[in-house]
């Protein structure tokens, strides 16, 4: 076992935190989930000179047979089941990855006696759920789920409520889907024991997450990829909610450098709010796609997906400050990375 272990490190994420820092001290546990790798197999990541081991974090046997290696200093825990609409149906899924996968890790580590000194954990925006909004008196206020009545009828925004940036010091979490629900388990699993065990955790809550390396094979993540996909076709962009949607894009070259502050740095643990810190609408995106591809204009349409929220950004203010965060590649950048990505 290396210095540092990352459960779930063959994905997006993980793969760009090796790139950007290097493979040398890093042992990857990961079950290859055939739904965002399709063709990846061990060898690819051996021949990148990755420490792999393969194995289910949901499966005691494989969580027993990993630690049998030693116990890492650093542990990054990436392996989830992702993607919002998939989540509504897989219930029983996205608990036994997200939280039960999180639990065992726990119970292996705590029944040996052996601890890592830092966990870093990447958790969502989705545990804030709609979110935060400031009301019409000023007050802070938490909307729930939105009706499906209200969106079949094009009602999508929140009347006299204004969108707040959110931030783990400053609001409420309130998930508002499965996936939104499982990662705020998780987080609280991975805070109380760390707490109660001596060991550093710094729970990262990312925006959206994108740039070159991200899934093109899952149908369920990655908002910029479908987009993609619809002007290589030649098909307009069809922007959902009337393209008034908003979120915060943040490249994973800046999540990656989020991670290693988060287990290198001399920050207090705790939990921090990762984005770009800038709040976009979908069409505002789209619009900036099109110009970059050449595509055809996007169409607005009423349709929507529940669990689905409207608006999402962060408040990177607490990041910036105290883990010395500076989200450094700009929408332009990044986008064109990921439009020669897709392309190639
Ligand atoms: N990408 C984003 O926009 C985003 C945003 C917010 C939070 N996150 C969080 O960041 C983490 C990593 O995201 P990502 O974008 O790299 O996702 P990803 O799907 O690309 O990578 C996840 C990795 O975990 C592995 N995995 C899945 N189930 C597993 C299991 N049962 N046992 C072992 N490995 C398993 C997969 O094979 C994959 O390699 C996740 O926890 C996700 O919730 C991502």
């Amino acid at each position: 076992m290396k210095n540092t272990l990352i459960i779930g490190g063959a994905g997006f994420i993980g793969s760009r935190y090796m790139n950007d820092f290097g493979t040398k001290d890093v042992t990857v546990f990961d079950s290859l989930s055939p739904i965002v790798h399709n063709r990846k197999s061990i060898a690819d990541f051996v021949s990148l000179g990755v420490d792999f081991v393969p194995g289910d974090v949901s499966q005691p046997d494989d969580v027993r047979a990993l630690f049998e290696n030693g116990v890492p200093e650093n542990l990054i825990l990436l392996a989830a089941e992702t993607g919002t609409g998939r989540s509504l149906h897989n219930c029983a899924l996205n608990t036994r990855i997200n939280a039960m996968g999180t639990a065992l890790v726990l119970d292996t580590l705590s029944g040996m006696g052996v601890l890592p000194k830092r966990i870093v954990l990447t958790s969502s925006r989705a545990v804030y759920g709609e979110g935060p909004f400031r009301s019409a008196s000023g007050e802070t206020v938490y909307p729930e789920q939105r009706d499906e009545a209200d969106l079949k009828a094009g009602k999508f925004e929140f009347e006299a409520l204004e969108p707040l940036a959110m931030s783990a010091a400053a609001h409420l979490p309130n998930p508002s889907n499965i996936y939104g629900a499982t990662k705020l388990c998780q987080e609280n699993l991975v805070r109380n024991w760390a707490r109660s065990f001596g060991v550093s955790a710094y729970v990262l809550r990312l925006q959206n997450v994108y740039g070159a390396g991200q899934s093109l094979t899952n149908p369920y993540t990655g908002v910029l990829i479908h987009f993609l996909r619809n002007l290589s076709r030649k098909e307009p962009v069809k922007i959902y909610e009337q393209g008034g949607i908003t979120r915060d894009f943040v490249h994973v070259a800046d999540i990656a450098s989020a991670i290693n502050l988060a287990l290198t740095g001399n920050a207090p643990a705790g939990t921090y709010d990762i984005g770009s810190g800038e709040r976009l609408t979908l069409e505002a995106v789209a619009r900036e796609i099109c110009v970059l591809t050449g595509g055809p204009e996007p169409e607005f349409c009423d349709l929507y997906r529940l669990g689905d929220v409207r608006h999402a950004a962060a408040d990177i203010g607490r990041a910036r400050a105290v883990l010395g965060y500076e989200p450094k590649v700009s929408l332009q950048e990044g986008l064109g990375g990921l439009i020669k990505f897709f392309e190639a």
